[in-house]
């Protein structure tokens, strides 16, 4: 349903650094990056699947909750480090809430923006994954 990735730090006494590079530390070719933060706590964004997007997702400051379904069955995730990425394919209804005041979220994707490629209705996603 997903993978947790754990990158490498470069860190010396400036500092530490992350470097992600497309189709060589993470599964596919970055076409656009975005980044979320000022959500309050108890607010809950996602709340939709897509239908081809592959999405690396990390917590640079402060920590958040991820909530991945694929019709079968829930996870809860905790995302509170720099170096790791939360890989997601496509056909996972995902939530997340509980963002920290400091929270930033950088997400690396495999597509550019398609409003068509969004499943935003639950029940709709229920009946896509029981076709499969
Ligand atoms: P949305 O995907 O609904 O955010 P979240 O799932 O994090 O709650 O996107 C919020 C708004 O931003 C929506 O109006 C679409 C727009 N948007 C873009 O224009 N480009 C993008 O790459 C993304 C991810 C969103």
């Amino acid at each position: 349903m997903y993978r947790l990735i754990d990158f490498d730090i470069k860190g010396d006494s400036h500092g530490s650094l992350v470097p992600i590079e497309g189709g060589k530390n993470i599964p596919f070719n970055i076409k656009r990056v975005y980044y979320i933060w000022g959500t309050d706590y108890s607010v809950v964004r996602g709340r939709h699947a897509h239908k081809n997007l592959e999405q690396l997702i990390i917590c640079i400051s402060g920590s958040c909750d991820f909530i991945l379904d694929n019709g079968k069955r829930r996870e809860q995730i905790h995302l509170s480090k720099p170096n790791q990425g939360l890989y997601i394919k496509h056909n996972i209804w995902r939530e997340f809430t509980n963002f920290s005041k400091d929270c930033v979220i950088m997400v690396l994707a495999s597509e550019y923006y398609d409003e068509d490629d969004y499943i935003k209705n639950y029940e709709q996603f229920k009946q896509n994954t029981c076709v499969i």
